[in-house]
């Protein structure tokens, strides 16, 4: 069993990418700019924009970060993303979900320019990528892809199964594991209301898990030399962490990892790569915009 070191391949990724950045502004270019949206103060949310301008710092790009109270209006929201949308010196920019329920998610993210929207979650960067054509790729499923290519897993007329249908990672999962130039592998979707989701999973050669139940996949689901991805990271509560939580993955990792060709861990496997996608996105934003 080999584990997948996604903190590794995701700090030279940066690297690379600081090199990039370092050329292009030592040759006349712009800087990157990343600006971020947090709506509210859910602490999950606070953790990953807090860790999206630390790689932005890393990566020798500009970041901003727009903070808003849990009650603003969406007409407020809208207001900000077409100012940022005609900021030229925004590259891209993410809003954090989830949003309080007053807001819909889906008006918000069709006001900004797909061309900025480096989260890839426009319905426009959504189609392109179903079409397998040049767009800003959803930061998930691009983190996944690049460190199943990084430890050389081939993937090519694979079975995979994904459990899990979300926008954010399901879908655009499976589009990526489905697009010849991409996984070019044989895929299952599996959600809630799968009958014979164990036995689908038992035949899978590679398992991408993004359902958000600690230990769903259990050892009796996990055929033998199995590539497992863990996209699962609930925080559960533990007094004994000084933060007051430890987070789960959906895996149950210590019974399912012995059976596994390659498998991530919880946290330091997809969650680092997902911030590297989206530094990555920002750089071709900036390429795009300029
Ligand atoms: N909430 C959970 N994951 C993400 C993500 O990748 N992008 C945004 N904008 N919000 C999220």
């Amino acid at each position: 069993m080999q584990l997948i070191d996604g903190l590794k391949v995701a700090k030279e990724i940066k690297s690379q990418i600081s090199r990039e950045v370092n050329d292009i502004v030592i040759s006349g270019g712009k800087r990157p700019h990343l600006a971020a949206i947090l709506v509210g103060h859910d602490g999950a949310s606070e953790t990953y924009v807090a860790n999206k301008v630390k790689a932005c710092e890393e990566c020798g790009f500009e970041s901003t970060l727009i903070r808003y109270e849990e009650n603003v209006s969406q007409e407020e929201l809208l207001e900000k993303i077409q100012e940022l949308n005609n900021n030229c010196d925004i590259d891209g920019f993410i809003v954090q979900l989830p949003l309080p329920s007053h807001i819909t998610e889906r008006i918000v993210i069709e006001a900004i320019n797909p061309n900025k929207d480096v989260d890839g979650f426009h319905p426009v960067n959504v189609g392109k990528m179903a079409l397998g054509l040049p767009c800003l790729i959803s930061a998930t499923p691009n983190g996944i892809v690049t460190l199943l290519k990084y430890y050389g897993i081939s993937t090519k007329g694979k079975k995979c199964v994904i459990l899990g249908r979300s926008n954010i990672v399901g879908k655009p999962m499976a589009l990526l594991m489905l697009q010849k130039s991409m996984g070019d592998a044989t895929v299952t979707i599996c959600h809630s209301h799968t009958s014979n989701l164990k036995e689908e999973c038992r035949q899978a050669d590679i398992i991408v898990s993004a359902i958000g139940q600690p230990h769903f996949v259990t050892a009796d689901m996990v055929k033998e030399d199995a590539v497992v991805i863990d996209v699962g990271f609930t925080r559960i509560p533990d007094s004994t962490k000084k933060c007051g939580y430890h987070l789960c993955g959906d895996v149950d990792f210590d019974n399912v990892a012995p059976l596994c060709s390659f498998i991530t861990p919880v946290p330091g496997g997809v969650g680092p790569m997902t911030i590297c996608s989206l530094m990555q996105n920002t750089l071709q934003a900036s390429k795009i915009n300029h």
